[in-house]
């Protein structure tokens, strides 16, 4: 199976509003040769995305326990659990749910995409719907408009190193676990800095 067969097969279009590939999802304005200039500077390599493949059971086993450990994190502090309530105040499970599924879907395609043009157009959508250009609308919710920046940036270490306790016990050697780790580590670093795009004054990005 090459690698679009791979990224295909890990992806049901039954998902509520995962627009990877379609129509609806945003062009980004970044170019293939300025994310290239930003994988590199993350020390992210062609290396890197094969061990995210050799190791994809891994999370293909765990993307929903992975997902559910990290929000639980965001549902224990108020600060960070009020971006998904409704103007009652009230968490919207429904919204909640739909988000959910696209999350565990994510931590597939970190795995399995390619970086090309469509996966650079997908990341830019994320980013969207992070702030209020699109926030709640491809859930019709009317939770506050935006994850403030800080949050989305200080929540990397939740998703890398609070991730490590799914990569042992796994018979990897200790060089391949510390591969693993660092691939992740660096994927998870590229998705974000790409998603703060649209928070940051044009220019400054
Ligand atoms: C490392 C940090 C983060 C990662 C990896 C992440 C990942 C994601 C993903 C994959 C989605 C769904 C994308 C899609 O629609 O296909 C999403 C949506 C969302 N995330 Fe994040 N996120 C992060 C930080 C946060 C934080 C800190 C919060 C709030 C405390 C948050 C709140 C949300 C909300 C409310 C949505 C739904 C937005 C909408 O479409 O209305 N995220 N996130």
């Amino acid at each position: 199976m090459n690698e679009h067969d791979l990224a295909q097969s890990t992806a049901p279009a039954s998902i509520s509003g995962y627009d990877y590939g379609r129509p609806n999802s945003a062009h980004s304005p970044v170019s293939l040769e300025e994310m290239r200039q930003i994988e590199a500077t993350a020390g992210w390599s062609e290396e890197d995305a094969r061990i995210l493949q050799r190791h994809g059971q891994i999370f293909k086993d765990n993307a929903e326990e992975m997902v559910d450990s990290w929000r639980a994190v965001i549902g224990s502090q108020p600060h960070l659990a009020k971006w998904f309530f409704d103007p009652d105040g009230k968490p919207d499970e429904d919204y909640k749910a739909k988000i959910r599924k696209r999350f565990v879907q994510w931590v597939l395609d970190a795995c399995f995409r390619p970086h090309d043009q469509t996966w650079l157009d997908y990341q830019e959508e994320i980013g969207l719907r992070h702030v209020p250009a699109k926030k709640n609308l491809t859930d019709g919710a009317h939770t506050p408009p935006v994850v403030p920046m800080r949050y989305l940036l200080a929540f990397a270490t939740i998703v890398t190193i609070g991730t490590r306790k799914f990569f042992v016990d796994r018979g990897l050697s200790c060089e391949e676990l510390q591969k693993l780790e660092d691939a992740w580590a660096r994927t998870v670093q590229l998705h974000i800095t790409l998603w703060s795009r649209p928070y940051v004054k044009e220019g400054l990005w």
